[in-house]
C-alpha cells in the first residue's frame, strides 16, 4: 500500500521503516530539512537498536523516501499517518498545534479518499478536532469535490530501545474508527495494512475512536502507577527493614499482579509517562474530575528522583564541596540516548547544588547529555562535570559510584577495578543491579533502593 508518515520522530520513523519492511511504499515527511537531509544521507537522528539497518535496507530497495514536500506527501499515501510531536503545554495538556497543522496540510492538498491515522498520543476527542480542521480546509478551497476522508485512531505502544521489535511483534494493535460508510472503508484499509501481524492470531482490537484514544493514556497511566507504587513500597521497606526485591517476587507470582513493571528504582522518565500522566490529569480537570491516583503517581515519582541524591547526602553530608562522584548512566533508560525527564538530571542537580564535582558516563547518551546539561546547568556548574571516556575513566578518584541507568554493560563490572579506582568502596545503585550479599563479600558499602535490611552494618 502507499503510505505517508507525517513526522520522522521516534514513532514516525519506526512506523515508516517497519511498514516499508512489510513491503509498503512509504513516504516520510518532516518540516525539519536537516533531519530529512540526514535521513537521505543514510543517517538516523535517534539511537534505536535495529532501526538503522531497517531504514537502510528499505531505502536501498526504494520502499522508503524522505522529503519536506507537503503536496507530494499528501498525493502519495492512501493512508496518512500523523506521527508528529505532542509536547506538553505549560499547563501539562498535550499541545496539538503540530497535529492540527498536519491535518490542515492534508486538507489543503488532498484529492479522492484518504484514511487519516492519529498515531501520536493525543487526548480523547482529538480525532474530532482533526476531522474539523480537515473539513474546514476542504470547504475553503475549490478542490476535488469527491474528496473525502475518515480519521482513525491507532495509538502506538512501542518502547524506546525496543521500538522495532515492539512494532514488528505487537502484543496488540488498537484501532478506533467510526461506523459511517467512510469509517468502515477506513477500517477495511487498516485491516489490510495490518494483516501481516494478524496471521497467526488476531491481535487487533477494534473499537470506537474515543476508546482507542483513551486506551493509550490508560495503559501508560497504569504502568506509571505500578512504578510509583513500588517506589513508595521500597522507601517504606527501607524504613521497616524489608527487602523490596523479595517483596517483588512475592507479589509478582500472583497472576493478577504479574512480574513486569514492578521494579523500584530512581523514578520513571522518558517522553511518555511523565507527559501522558499529566495530560490525562489535565483532561480530567476539563471535565471537573480530579484524578487523585494520578496526582499521587506524579508526586511520588518527583520525590523518587530525589532518593539517590538524598542517600548520597545522608552518607557524605549536606556539604559535598571538595568531594567528587562517579555517575554511570544518563539516559532515562537503557538502549536509548533519550534524556527527557531522566532521573540522572535531578541527581546531577542535587550533587552540584551540594558543591560536588562529578564525572559522568553513558554508553550512548554522551552527546545528548552534553546538549541537555548545557541547558540545565550554568557554565560554572557545567565546569564541575567531567564527561568521562569510559566507565572506568569515570571512577578515578571518586568518593563513590552512583548508578542511575541499568545498562547491560554495568551489570557485571570488574569490582576489583572499581575498588581500586574509587577513593572509598561505596556504591549507590539506583536500579538494584547487584545482590547486597555479593557486594558485602566484595567488601563494598552498598546502597540499593528498598534493600537496606540486607546492607545494614
Ligand atoms: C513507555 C511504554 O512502555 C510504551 O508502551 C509507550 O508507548 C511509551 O511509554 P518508554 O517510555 O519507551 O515506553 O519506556 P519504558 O520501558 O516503559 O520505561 C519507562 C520508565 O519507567 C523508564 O524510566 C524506566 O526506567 C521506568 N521503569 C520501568 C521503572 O522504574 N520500573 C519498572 O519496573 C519499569
Amino acid at each position: 500500500m502507499k503510505i505517508t508518515i507525517i513526522g520522522t520522530g521516534y514513532v514516525g520513523l519506526v512506523t515508516g521503516a517497519c511498514l516499508a519492511e512489510l513491503g509498503n511504499d512509504v513516504f516520510c515527511l518532516d518540516v525539519d530539512q536537516k533531519k530529512i537531509d540526514l535521513l537521505n544521507n543514510g543517517g538516523i537522528p535517534i539511537h534505536e537498536p535495529g532501526l538503522e539497518e531497517v531504514v537502510a535496507r528499505n531505502r536501498a530497495a526504494g520502499r522508503i523516501q524522505f522529503s519536506t514536500d507537503v503536496a507530494a506527501s499528501v498525493a502519495h499515501g492512501e493512508v496518512q499517518f500523523i506521527a508528529v510531536g505532542t509536547p506538553p503545554d505549560e499547563d501539562g495538556s498535550a499541545d496539538l498545534q503540530y497535529v492540527l497543522a498536519a491535518a490542515r496540510n492534508i486538507g489543503k492538498h488532498m484529492t479522492g479518499f484518504k484514511v487519516i491515522v492519529d498515531k501520536s498520543t493525543v487526548p480523547v476527542g482529538t480525532a474530532d478536532r482533526v476531522s474539523a480542521a480537515l473539513r474546514e480546509e476542504l470547504a475553503a478551497r475549490a478542490g476535488d469535490p469527491a474528496a473525502s476522508f475518515s480519521v482513525v485512531s491507532n495509538p502506538e505502544f512501542l518502547k524506546e530501545g525496543a521500538a522495532v521489535e515492539d512494532f514488528m511483534r505487537p502484543d496488540r494493535i488498537v484501532i478506533g474508527h467510526d461506523n459511517s460508510a467512510e469509517g468502515e472503508k477506513a477500517a477495511a484499509k487498516m485491516k489490510k495494512l495490518y494483516a501481516p501481524f494478524n496471521r497467526n492470531h488476531e491481535r487487533t482490537f477494534w473499537m470506537d475512536v474515543r476508546s482507542a484514544e483513551f486506551t493509550k493514556y490508560a495503559a501508560n497511566a497504569m504502568l506509571a502507577t505500578r512504578i510509583s507504587f513500588m517506589n513508595e513500597m521500597a522507601n517504606l521497606a527501607d524504613q521497616v527493614g524489608a527487602d523490596i526485591e523479595a517483596v517483588r517476587h512475592g507479589i509478582g507470582s500472583d497472576p493478577r499482579i504479574g512480574h513486569s513493571f514492578l521494579y523500584a528504582g530512581a523514578g520513571y522518565g522518558g517522553s511518555c509517562f511523565p507527559k501522558d500522566v499529566q495530560a490525562l490529569e489535565r483532561t480530567a480537570r476539563q471535565y471537573s474530575q480530579d484524578l487523585l491516583i494520578l496526582r499521587a503517581v506524579e508526586a511520588v515519582n518527583d520525590k523518587q528522583k530525589l532518593v539517590l541524591g538524598q542517600k548520597v547526602v545522608q552518607r557524605f553530608g549536606a556539604d559535598l564541596s571538595g568531594k567528587h562522584f562517579a555517575v554511570w548512566g544518563l539516559a532515562f533508560k537503557p538502549n536509548t540516548d533519550d534524556m527527557r525527564e531522566a532521573p540522572s538530571r535531578v541527581l546531577l542537580r542535587q550533587l552540584l547544588d551540594a558543591g560536588a564535582t562529578v564525572a559522568v558516563y553513558d554508553p550512548v547518551a554522551m552527546a545528548e547529555a552534553k546538549r541537555v546539561l548545557a541547558l540545565d546547568l550554568t557554565p560554572s556548574e557545567l565546569a564541575r562535570v567531567r564527561f568521562a571516556a569510559s566507565p572506568k575513566d569515570a571512577l578515578t578518584d571518586a568518593e563513590a559510584l552512583v548508578i542511575v541507568t541499568e545498562w547491560k554493560a554495568f551489570r557485571s563490572p570488574d569490582f576489583d577495578q572499581i575498588k581500586a579506582a574509587l577513593k572509598q568502596a561505596v556504591i549507590f545503585d539506583g536500579r538494584n543491579l547487584f545482590e547486597p550479599a555479593v557486594m558485602a563479600e566484595a567488601a563494598f558499602e552498598y546502597h540499593g533502593i528498598g534493600r537496606s535490611i540486607l546492607t545494614r552494618t
